[in-house]
């Protein structure tokens, strides 16, 4: 491999983990908790999907909020404003994957450039990153928000590969999502899947990530 390859990491599913807000959940809903974050994440999913389609941009704060208040709803929780207020909060210190940060040491130490590139917010994710202490790994951060739409849109992947220089086949994508992994691959990245959960499904389009790795520490040497 050539020592100018970018790697695009995704952050939300892949170096950090959005069902850790499970954590702050129960003491509000209880053993609700586990279905809440889950519901709350795809609905946060379906909403970034709507709006990239509808092409009605809010950004991805906006999103996970009024993703939130779809699952209060569902889940009849009735979340006072201060707990909203606070899992809002505590959503910007979700808790990093323990094998994120010695894969990103792993790659930058290969000589390799290594970039967080994902649907949030670009202060949100100065706020995520720099509280799992991976914000000094990266060569940088790069949001759709600049584009005001989100992945899988083709116009966000153009942009990473602008905004770093890159060039489609020296460059990876990164992802726990699989709907991420296919976004790449049809923008004609390298793609890596990080199958963490052994019973994960990946889209039976026909289509298989580049390498599939099971922890991100793998990926030095996978690539
Ligand atoms: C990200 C979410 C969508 O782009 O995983 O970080």
């Amino acid at each position: 491999m050539s020592m100018n390859t970018t790697f695009a990491f995704d952050v939300y599913g892949t170096l950090i983990d959005p069902l850790g807000i499970a954590t702050t959940l129960r003491c509000y809903v209880g053993d609700k908790a586990p279905a809440f974050a889950q519901i709350w994440r795809d609905k946060q999913l379906e909403y970034l999907f709507r709006r990239a389609l509808m092409r009605v941009y809010r950004d991805f704060p906006t999103c996970t909020r009024q993703a939130l208040a779809f699952t209060d709803l569902r889940l009849q929780t009735r979340l006072a404003t201060d707990a909203v207020d606070t899992l809002m909060a505590k959503y910007l210190q979700l808790p990093a994957y323990p094998d994120a940060a010695q894969s990103l040491a792993r790659l930058k130490a290969r000589g390799h450039r290594v970039y967080a590139f994902s649907n949030g917010h670009p202060d949100d994710l100065r706020s995520l990153l720099r509280h799992a202490g991976m914000d000094t790994q990266l060569d940088g951060v790069v949001s759709v928000h600049d584009v005001a739409s989100f992945k899988p849109d083709p116009a966000v992947y153009q942009h990473f590969l602008d905004s770093t220089e890159s060039a489609q086949s020296n460059t990876w994508l990164v992802s726990g999502n699989p709907f991420d992994v296919l976004g790449a691959d049809a923008a004609g990245w390298n793609t890596a899947w990080v199958k963490r959960d052994a019973a994960a499904v990946f889209d039976p389009w026909n289509i298989q990530p580049t390498v599939t790795i099971a922890d991100l520490r793998e990926l030095a040497d996978a690539v």
